[in-house]
Order: structure tokens, then C-alpha cells, then sequence
């Protein structure tokens, strides 16, 4: 399946279900410079063979400026000019980085994704967000721009390491509770190794998703209100995330649980939806919960990126497939953290 989405920043091409081999139809083969990690670049070696290809650290703790900045003296030492295409090979951590360089590479450059991840395809690569962390803080310095094409190719996930497939899931698993009861209830029909072995569910859930966050995204492209809702689970997920060296998926799996306790005192949430997502949650091996120091958690939630003066946009759920935003106060959301650790001692 093809089709093509005009954003603001241009028209993204969209190639679901394609092959690997397809982008050198999307970009000038000899000035393109592709960007991945060790890993795929270990895992896809043959794939990447006679490219020109640039290869940073795996993992979270190198989506950092001064990545960036070895990104730049690299594509300096290649020669590489404005003309010159950028392709993100990879999870979240390259295309994040990748699209963050190709924004400020010489003003701005050319760049595709081809993701390599789950959680990569259905959320990450997708919407123009790019950007890296500065010391605790996730994704607090980046750029709106969105790629000319995402590549996928699901025969990049043959390799992609359980835990993986999970993080994936928990960013599925927000996108049914959100925008999509549906959903909702095929994932807790299925698991993970259903999808794993079903290649034409697996695509059919991908297309739903890369739908759902392109709606969300075109409705609200700089993300003044409704694609705040994707943050659902986020706005916890990333205190904790760095805090506690959880996975982007366990993070806001905990994230998700712990929306629902503070729903359920803010918005008098019925305990029932905590109870089937964190069901849900559990059936794709994602953590529900995690014993923290609430007051430094509260410290770095303080400084989230939806603090409006001294209250937080804060997304809760109001039904399975269903959520707002309330602006939460920091005593509310303590409360209802409290409550959340209270339960792990029971
Ligand atoms: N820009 C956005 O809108 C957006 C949205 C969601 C998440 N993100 C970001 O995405 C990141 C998480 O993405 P991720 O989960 O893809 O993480 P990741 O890029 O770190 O990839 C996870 C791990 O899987 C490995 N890997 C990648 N593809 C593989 C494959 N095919 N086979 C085997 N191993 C493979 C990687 O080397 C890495 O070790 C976070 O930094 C998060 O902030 C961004
Ligand atoms: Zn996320």
C-alpha cells in the first residue's frame, strides 16, 4: 500500500508493506548518505553493503547533541552539501537523531526513514517530531520537520529482540485506548507471538496505527491540542523513563496505569478501565507499575513540556478508546502517584 499525506512542512510518501531495495527510487543514489546504529548495522550488513553509511551507538543514551555533533563532522568529512538526501535506517533513537541533523544540516536537508523497529513504524518515524535529550529531559531540544518518505519493510523485525516487540506494543496498546475500542479489544483477543507469526495481521495493524497517528498529527501539527492525547501515559513515562533506565515502552506502559489513578480521583474514573488495560498491558509482558521516589519523580514531571504555569496538561482516560486532557494540578497528580505506589505494598 502507497499513498501520500500533506503536512504543512510538505508531502510525506508513505510505502507500507514495501521492501528495502524501493528507496532507490526515492532519492539520488549517488548523494545519499544513509544513518543507522551498530546494531542494524551489524544485523543488515548485507543490506547496507556499498553505501555510503554513517553508524552511531545504539540505545537511548545516545540521542544527545554531541551525537549530533559527530553526526555533522561526519557528513562534513563525506562532503556532504544541501543536495545531499539523509536516510534514518533504524528505531526511534536514529530517526529521531537522523531527522533532528537532516533539519539543521546546512539549514536543512533531504531525509527518509526506513524504520526498523515496531515501535519505530507505528508511532516514532511518524509526525515530524525530531529531536534528542539533554541530560534527564527527553526530546527537549528538536525541530518540526517532516521526512519525504517512511520505508516499510517488516522483514527488518525477523531480528527486532522480544523486549522490543513489547515497547512496540505499549505505544499500540495507547493508541486503542485513546482513539480506538476496537482495537482495544482485537489486542486482547491476540499476543505478541500471534502477531509475530501473522505477517498480514501484523501489516493490518501497523496501517491502522500509522492512520491513527497521521489523523491525530494533521489535525494538530504543532500539537496545540489534540495530538497532546498521544502523550497519553508520556507525561509520567518520561520522568521515569531516564530516571529509572526503563524502556520508552515500560515507561509509559506504568505511565498509562498511573493516568488511570489519577483519573480515577480527579474524574471519578471507573476502576474497571484501569483494570482492563492493565490486563491488557500485562498480556504484552509490559509492567504495570514500579516502585519510585515520588518526589524526585515530581521534580522532573514539573518541567514537562505540557506545564501550563503551575499546572500540567495532563491526558487522562475517560473510557477504553476514549481520553481528555485535564490540567492537573502538581497535588493532584502526587495523589494520585501516591495512591498508585500505595497499591504495590498491598
Ligand atoms: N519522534 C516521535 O514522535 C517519537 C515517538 C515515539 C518515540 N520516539 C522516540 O523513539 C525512541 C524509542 O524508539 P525505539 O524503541 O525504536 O528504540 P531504539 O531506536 O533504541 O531501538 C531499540 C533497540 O532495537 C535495536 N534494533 C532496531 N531495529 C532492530 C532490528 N530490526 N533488529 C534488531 N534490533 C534492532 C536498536 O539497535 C536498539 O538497541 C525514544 O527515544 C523515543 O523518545 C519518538
Ligand atoms: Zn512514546
Amino acid at each position: 500500500m502507497q499513498f501520500s499525506v500533506s503536512f504543512t512542512g510538505g508531502e510525506v510518501q508513505y510505502l507500507l508493506g514495501a521492501e528495502f531495495a524501493r528507496y532507490a527510487g526515492l532519492v539520488p543514489t549517488d548523494n545519499c548518505i544513509f544513518i543507522t546504529d551498530d546494531n542494524i548495522a551489524r544485523l543488515c550488513a548485507e543490506r547496507l553493503e556499498g553505501k555510503k553509511i554513517i553508524v552511531i551507538p545504539a540505545g537511548e543514551a545516545h540521542k544527545r547533541l554531541d551525537t549530533v555533533e559527530t553526526i555533522i563532522n561526519e557528513l562534513l568529512k563525506m562532503g556532504a552539501q544541501r543536495g545531499t538526501y539523509l536516510v534514518g535506517v533504524g528505531g526511534g533513537v536514529v530517526t529521531d537523531i537522523a531527522g533532528f541533523v537532516a533539519s539543521v544540516y546546512m539549514r536543512g536537508v533531504q531525509f527518509g526513514f526506513i524504520p526498523t523497529t515496531l515501535l519505530g513504524m507505528v508511532d516514532a518515524s511518524i509526525g515530524g517530531k525530531n529531536g534528542v535529550d539533554v541530560g534527564l529531559y527527553k526530546n527537549v531540544a528538536g525541530s518540526f520537520r517532516q521526512p519525504q518518505f517512511i520505508l516499510y519493510d517488516t522483514s527488518f523485525l525477523v531480528t527486532l529482540p522480544d523486549e522490543e516487540w513489547r515497547n512496540g506494543f505499549a505505544e499500540i496498546i495507547k493508541y486503542a485506548c485513546v482513539f480506538d475500542k476496537d482495537m482495544f479489544d482485537e489486542l486482547a483477543r491476540h499476543d505478541i507471538s500471534f502477531y509475530r507469526s501473522n505477517e498480514i495481521a501484523l501489516q493490518e495493524l501497523i496501517a491502522k496505527c500509522v492512520d491513527i497517528k497521521n489523523k491525530v498529527v494533521l489535525a494538530d501539527e504543532t500539537e496545540q491540542d489534540e495530538r497532546k492525547l498521544l502523550n497519553f501515559g508520556h507525561t509520567l513515562g518520561h520522568a521515569i523513563e531516564n530516571m529509572y533506565a526503563l524502556s520508552h515502552g515500560q515507561a509509559i506502559s506504568i505511565g498509562m496505569v498511573a493516568a488511570c489513578f489519577i483519573a480515577e480521583d480527579v474524574a471519578r474514573l471507573d476502576v474497571n478501565v484501569r483494570e482492563q488495560l492493565s490486563a491488557l498491558l500485562n498480556r504484552y509482558g509490559l509492567p504495570i507499575t514500579i516502585a519510585f521516589d515520588i518526589t524526585s519523580v515530581m521534580d522532573v514531571l514539573m518541567k514537562d513540556k505540557k506545564r501550563l504555569g503551575n499546572q500540567i496538561g495532563y491526558i487522562l482516560p475517560e473510557t477504553i478508546g476514549h481520553a481528555v486532557i485535564h490540567k492537573l494540578t502538581e497535588q493532584q497528580i502526587r495523589q494520585g502517584l501516591k495512591r498508585m505506589q500505595d497499591a504495590i505494598g498491598r
